[in-house]
């Protein structure tokens, strides 16, 4: 497993993905729109395709050993924002995709599919058995983008993971997502904004999530796996939203003010992540590393109030066009 493509590489993980690899010594394909800039460094094993995965061919993806698949409309306001858009990005091309893939002997295949497939579940442990119950456009079409991908399970080494909401620095940062906006609102205006604050939501660090994706690329080959050990969810920290805000405060030490406002997102989910943990991956750093970490790029002036760290600020853009 040597020459690794990967969508979505330009974006908020996959930056910090494709650095790694890269530093690991895997030849790296990225294909990305850079809807939110370009932010890799040049590198000899680097080939970028500034191109669109709705129009990939399989010439792109001749001699890849795997496919690791990110390229997506990332979160619910955004996937609403265009529904037919998200569903031609994350249902249709990731269709298009998996074809090309197989059809060009690519051995493994990694999909970002995302936590909130599950919807809003009472369930302590929500594993990974529960039915998929999701309510938004975002996590209608990663629940089919992994139904269309399991049809294609005999012909190709296919794991899913399901990540729950990463936090941490990534230089195509991303301020919509919870612990990072929390953390930059503490540090920018000295006030923490909670909406609602009881949903309970699991966290995953972007340390964590890197090793998540090696770990899965470092699997022996294997096709056809069962569906235990295809699919995984990926959240260590479940924590109500007021709770994830205290930690901030704590963490951060500048007195910031914590305000709650009404909320009318009802989203409310924990992981249970032991599957993965039995296949031997083990998370190492807590939401506090995260935290801490925005704090000093946030110091060194590498986290601005960039238009496109909300995503959906681009996407409207790109609507508008
Ligand atoms: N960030 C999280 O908390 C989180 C949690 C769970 C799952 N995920 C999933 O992980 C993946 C990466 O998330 P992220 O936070 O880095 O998102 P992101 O929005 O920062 O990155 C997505 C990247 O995909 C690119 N892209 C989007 N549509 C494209 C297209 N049609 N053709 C080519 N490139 C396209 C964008 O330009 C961007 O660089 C996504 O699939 C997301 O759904 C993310």
């Amino acid at each position: 497993m040597k020459n690794i493509f990967i969508t979505g590489g330009g974006g908020y993980i996959g930056t910090n993905l494709t650095k790694k690899l890269l530093s690991k010594g895997y030849n790296v394909t990225v294909l990305d729109t850079f809807w939110f800039g370009n932010h890799l460094k040049k590198n000899k094993k680097l080939k970028i395709l500034q191109k669109d995965i709705r129009n990939i061919n399989s010439k792109d993806l001749k001699k890849i050993d795997c496919v690791m698949h990110l390229a997506s409309i990332a979160n619910d306001p955004a996937a609403e924002l265009d529904a037919k858009l998200t569903w031609d990005v994350n249902v249709l091309a990731t269709y298009k995709l998996i074809n090309m893939s197989v059809a060009q002997k690519v051995k493994k295949f990694i999909f970002a599919s995302s936590g909130s497939v599950y919807g809003i579940k009472k369930e302590k442990k929500v594993t990974e058995n529960l039915t998929l119950e999701p309510i938004s456009e975002y996590n209608k079409s990663k629940m089919i983008g992994e139904r269309i991908l399991l049809s294609y399970k005999k012909k190709i080494d296919l794991t899913i993971l399901r990540p729950a909401t990463v936090c941490g620095f990534s230089p195509a940062m991303r301020l919509d997502v919870a612990i990072n906006a929390l953390t930059f609102g503490a540090l920018k205006n000295n006030i923490i904004t909670v909406f609602g604050g009881k949903q309970i939501r699991p966290n995953l660090t972007m340390y964590d999530m890197i090793s998540a994706y090696i770990f899965a690329l470092k699997r022996k080959y294997k096709c056809n796996r069962e569906i235990d050990d295809t699919i995984f969810n990926l959240g260590f920290e479940n924590l109500s939203i007021l709770n994830m805000a205290k930690r901030v405060q704590k963490s951060i030490k500048n007195n910031s003010e914590l305000i709650v406002k009404k909320s009318n997102d009802p989203r409310s989910y924990r992981q249970n992540s032991d599957r993965i943990l039995k296949k031997g991956f083990k998370p190492k750093k807590k939401i506090e590393d995260a935290i801490n970490e925005i704090k000093l790029k946030f110091k060194e002036k590498k986290i601005i109030n960039d238009k496109s760290f909300y995503r959906i600020n681009t996407l409207k853009l790109i609507k508008a066009k």
